[in-house]
């Protein structure tokens, strides 16, 4: 076979008709848009494969690099590319395109790759014939729009005439398996276009990949067992709620971070509920049980460690309902009564399922298959490695609730506040943020928009600044329940203010008087000013809830804009974008 003349595979190849015509297509599609200059100087039996990611807090962007890093092993010219300032144009030029998508919001793209997925949503040609391309979407199924995102991007491409190497997978937050599942499919088929395709004739080591920087020894996988060294309440007793300062060594680790990274928290259940469970259920602390990643353990580890109990998801009420024959649980899972099953989920644990539909369970491999594995939180870091060396420090706001009669509380908060002991070693990892760094221009102003414990990762930007005489100003608005109570890291707040490092200090006790007043509140009263300092070049940073402030903080930067600058309220939109695209408006929120 020519270079010249499109490859093709034989009739006698040991493939499906519907395989053949998939392969003859791809081949035909590679073969007719790659010019000859470029097939001699990477002959086809490697694949140019751009694999792209849309990652908010590192996990997409964490398996794009380890599939990268296997597709150049396996002699692909394989490249990794964030999804954010990427553009449609620029995926058109591309002929194999793997896409690792994680969702967010109401199911959205993570915010800095908006941009990207609008404008791909205004395309209407089916411009990528040409490009074939594989979804791994990204979630956690306690959400309402699992994995939507992904669905939504896996959809629109091939609505634009894009092939599909292999079906969208969908992950969960247990996503070792499933990526190593998807991985190694993806993998066979591009082995099977690149078979048919004629022998390499440069060495493989032309493309080697080049030699990467050790990862940390540390992950979600393997955390460090980090000594907790200090715990304090940044609340009074008599607040409304519970804030704790919780501080680790992690000096024996060799364990790196930057400010603004976060900092996974590998919890346990309370041990009293797993009890409970266990007693409730009659069954042994010790029976042997076998779970699908850690393998075999008791059924006590397996609780304790491994697998979610406080909260319920569909899956677990469908298996629930389907061992016991459940009929008033079958009801409920019918996608019209999905407001009845949310209310009944909403405050609800694997408890309460024991005792509304007792009876039901009497083999523990039931009930082990039928919960989903407990994930690591995250909490943004709220120490500087260059001011608190060998130490990370976190922000810890306690969950705690009652209902149906029933004290409840937030699986890893109440166990950091009460479960561990100083001295006792905790399992944590780094989960590095790249998005959120103080500017690299250390003369540049920062805005800082971070209530409740949003203030973390600030408290640990106003450290690095001061550590590497950082000149540029700091502005911080910062906001809580109430100044006598919930004023976290007053002193050490203050006294930057005083000493001048923070130049501003903006406060918003929320609960302070008759009429709610919020961060944005206290943005708008200095609009002039934060327009000033936006003109000045200042970055403006946001952390902590997600599910409302954030949202009103974003649309008060923009009627700050529209006001200050008398531009159009399209145009304060576009100044907004501008802030972005220039890499000076970061949201860290959750
Ligand atoms: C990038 C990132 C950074 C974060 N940084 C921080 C941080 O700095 N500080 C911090 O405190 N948190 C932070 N979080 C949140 C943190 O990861 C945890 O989600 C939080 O601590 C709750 O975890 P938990 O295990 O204690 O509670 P969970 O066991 O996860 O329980 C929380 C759940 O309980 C339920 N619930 C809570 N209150 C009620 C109620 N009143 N009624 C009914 N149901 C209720 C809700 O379903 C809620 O989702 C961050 C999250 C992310 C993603
Ligand atoms: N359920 C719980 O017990 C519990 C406990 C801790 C944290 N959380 C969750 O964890 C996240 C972070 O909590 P947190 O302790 O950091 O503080 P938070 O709940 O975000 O509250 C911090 C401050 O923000 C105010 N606020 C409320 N709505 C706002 C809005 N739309 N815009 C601006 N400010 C607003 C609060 O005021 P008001 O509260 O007076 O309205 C309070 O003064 C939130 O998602 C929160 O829901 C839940
Ligand atoms: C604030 C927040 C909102 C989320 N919203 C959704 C959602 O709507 N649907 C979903 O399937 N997953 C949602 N997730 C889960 C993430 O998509 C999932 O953890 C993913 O693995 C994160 O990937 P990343 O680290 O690459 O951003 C959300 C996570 C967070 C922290």
């Amino acid at each position: 076979m020519s270079y010249n003349q499109p490859p093709f595979i034989p009739d006698t190849a040991p493939f499906s008709d519907e395989q053949r015509a998939y392969l003859n297509g791809l081949l035909a599609g590679l073969f007719s848009s790659a010019p000859t200059s470029a097939l001699a100087a990477n002959p086809p039996s490697s694949l140019k494969i751009a694999v792209l990611y849309a990652s908010q807090s590192g996990t997409a962007e964490t398996l794009a690099r380890k599939l990268t890093k296997e597709l150049k092993a396996r002699g692909h010219v394989a490249s990794l590319t964030s999804l954010e300032g990427y553009t449609p144009a620029t995926l058109a030029e591309e002929r194999h395109a793997i896409l690792i998508a994680s969702t967010y919001g109401e199911g959205d793209p993570p915010d800095a790759v908006q941009p990207f997925f609008q404008q791909l949503c205004l395309e209407h040609f089916p411009r990528y014939r040409d490009l074939s391309f594989a979804v791994l979407a990204l979630g956690d199924s306690s959400y309402e729009h699992f994995c939507k995102f992904g669905i939504d991007l896996d959809s629109k491409l091939a609505a634009l005439g894009a092939t599909r190497i292999c079906d969208r997978v969908d992950c969960d937050v247990d996503l070792d398996d499933t990526f190593a599942n998807w991985k190694s499919s993806l993998i066979e088929r591009l082995d099977a276009t690149t078979a048919a395709l004629p022998a390499r004739t440069s060495p493989s080591t032309s493309i080697a990949a080049p030699v990467a920087k050790p990862a940390s020894l540390y992950t979600r996988e393997n955390p460090f067992h980090a000594p907790l060294i200090e715990r304090r309440a940044l609340t009074c007793d008599v607040s409304s709620k519970l804030t704790m300062h919780v501080a680790f060594s992690i000096a024996d680790s060799k364990l790196e971070y930057e400010a603004g990274d976060a900092c996974g928290v590998v919890p346990q259940n309370d041990h009293r509920l797993v009890s409970e469970i266990i007693d409730t259920l009659k069954f042994s602390a010790d029976v042997p049980v076998q779970l699908p990643k850690a393998g075999a353990t008791k059924l006590w580890d397996a609780l304790t460690t491994h697998l979610q109990i406080t909260r319920l998801t569909r899956k677990t009420i469908q298996a629930y309902a389907t061992i016991g024959q459940c009929q008033k649980l079958f009801d409920l899972l019918i996608p019209e009564q999905q407001s009845h099953l949310d209310k009944y989920t909403y405050d609800r644990g694997l408890i309460d399922l024991l005792h509304d539909y007792p009876g039901v369970l009497h083999d523990p491999a039931d009930l082990v298959a039928m919960l989903p594995s407990l994930a690591p939180r995250l909490y943004s870091i709220s120490s500087s490695p260059k001011a608190h060396s060998g130490e990370v420090h976190t922000t810890i706001a306690v969950v705690r609730y009652r209902s149906h009669n029933r004290d409840r509380g937030g699986v890893a908060s109440t166990m950091l506040a009460e479960r561990i002991a100083v001295g006792d070693s905790q399992p944590v990892y780094i989960q590095p943020n790249k998005r959120f760094r103080v500017p690299p221009d250390s003369t540049a102003p920062i805005i800082m928009i971070g209530p409740g414990t949003g203030i973390a990762p600030f408290r640990a930007f106003l450290y690095e600044r001061r550590a590497v005489a950082a000149t540029g100003k700091n502005w911080l608005f910062f906001g809580e329940r109430s100044a006598a109570t919930d004023f976290l890291y007053r002193d050490e707040l203050e006294t930057m203010r005083d000493d001048g490092h923070l130049t501003r200090l903006d406060l918003a006790f929320s609960r302070d008087q008759e009429r709610k007043i919020y961060v944005q509140d206290r943005m708008l009263e200095q609009g002039a000013e934060f327009y000033r300092w936006l003109q000045d070049g200042a970055s403006v940073y946001v952390c902590g809830d997600a599910s409302r402030m954030a949202k009103d903080v974003d649309a008060t930067l923009h009627t700050i804009v529209e006001q200050q600058s008398d531009l159009s309220k399209e145009a304060a939109s576009e100044y907004v974008q501008q802030l972005k695209d220039e890499n000076r408006y970061h949201r860290d929120v959750y």
